[in-house]
């Protein structure tokens, strides 16, 4: 008898989507194709400059490779409490509340891993991050993903979900700005949020990287709960600073939980490179006018995306934050998954098929603004041909 080599944990889960693709891209290209990706959200463009000098700086002492604290430097935590101060108005304890992170998924594992046991259930947004539900199974907990909605501005059902019960709910993953849709996080809904998880004692927890990309009013679940409210907040600095191959963010909130995520990333890793966390200091210092010219060339480009969307048919909201556009495909189209196929493999341009953010996803696609004006035009030109060759799911 031949032994089963993976764990049935494995089986809960595939390779995470873009993972598989991004080869597939690489083979087609190397195959001589010129794809263009405009799918996946990785800035493309550079850190503050005066980020990656500190890098450099403080990479050449030989005593800054070693292994570091498990939560990080105090004047690293003191960096992400000064600038919840600043940017949400929030306050934090940087002894206790705040756990610096290798980039904020690797906290949804953890969050995972750390709360949730066999059988309890954890609501999950649909459409939404993969990444919530994939952690969830491998933790052994019972998906219940909320559906988001166009007509209830994106925003979760109080009414369905209380009147489908909530008893064996443990966790409730949030994400506003939402990926993929763009909806932002109001007052209104945060107040909802932090009240539903209170009378329920569910952990709630807002994954937040997108609040500073085309957001006016960026906003912390944090400010609406108390000390004591099992409210927890994801956030980084891949999305808002150009550094997302550079892994950092943080869990922040009830310094309890938080003890909690240590217990068990403690066990896992040992600690973030000293010269990187030096440089995010630096980088969590950044004045207003990063944030501004940063957003200027993401509204350029979202103009040029807004054009590639129309010439397919495709309608979306404009009001929206993040770096994508989230666009609902023709009435003429199968689903987000064909027209995806269909422009990849006939005129090599990537987009991203909404079905794999859940089953509300199917008939949408989601395109990232993470690429230059230039490449855009090129795009919009493999679509005329496309328009002039008639698709056929179109
Ligand atoms: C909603 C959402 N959460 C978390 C992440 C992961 O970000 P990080 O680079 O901080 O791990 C992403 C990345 O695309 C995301 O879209």
């Amino acid at each position: 008898m031949t032994k089963k080599v993976t764990s049935d944990r494995l089986a809960t889960v595939s390779e995470y989507y873009f993972s598989r693709k991004l080869q597939e891209l690489a083979a087609m290209n190397a195959e001589g194709k010129d794809v263009i990706n405009l799918g996946i959200g990785s800035p493309d463009l550079p850190p503050a400059p005066a980020v990656i000098d500190a890098l450099t700086q403080h990479v050449k002492p030989a005593e800054n490779h070693k292994y570091q604290s498990y939560k990080g430097t105090p004047e690293f935590r003191k960096a992400f409490s000064s600038w919840y101060k600043k940017k949400f108005r929030v306050n934090l304890n940087p002894e206790t509340d705040i756990l610096p992170l290798i980039g904020s998924k690797e906290g949804i594992m953890h969050i995972s891993m750390a709360f949730l046991n066999d059988g309890d259930e954890v609501l999950v947004p649909n459409p939404g991050y993969p990444s919530y539900q994939a952690a969830a199974n491998l933790a052994g907990a019972v998906i219940r993903p909320y559906q988001l909605k166009s007509s209830n501005e994106w925003a979760p059902d109080f009414n369905n979900l209380e009147n489908e019960g909530l008893d064996r709910v443990k966790l409730m993953w949030v994400n506003y700005p939402h990926m993929p849709t763009g909806a932002g996080l109001t007052n209104h809904l945060m107040g909802k949020l932090v009240d539903f998880a209170r009378k329920h004692q569910i952990i709630l927890v807002n994954d937040n990287p997108y609040s500073f990309i085309l957001n006016d009013h960026p906003q912390s679940i944090l400010k609406f709960a108390r000390p004591d409210d099992m409210v927890i907040e994801l956030n980084s600095l891949s999305k808002s600073h150009n550094m997302a191959g550079w892994r950092v963010g943080m869990a922040a909130g009830n310094p309890e939980l938080i003890q909690n995520i240590l217990t068990f990333k403690s066990n896992m890793d040992s600690g973030m490179f000293l010269p990187i966390q030096k440089a995010a200091i630096v980088a969590m210092e950044a004045n207003d006018s990063w944030y501004k010219s940063l957003n200027k060339i993401y509204e350029k480009r979202r103009k040029l995306a807004w054009q590639f969307l129309d010439m397919l048919g495709c309608s979306y909201e404009k009001d929206t934050s993040g770096m994508f556009v989230w666009a609902h495909i023709p009435g003429s189209c199968k689903n987000g998954g064909t027209l995806s196929d269909e422009i990849l493999y006939q005129h090599n341009v990537f987009i991203t098929p909404g079905f794999i953010f859940g089953s509300e996803g199917d008939q949408f696609v989601r395109v990232s603004l993470c690429t230059p004006e230039e490449i855009w035009n090129t795009s919009i030109n493999r679509i005329k041909n496309l328009i002039n060759h008639k698709i056929t799911s179109i």
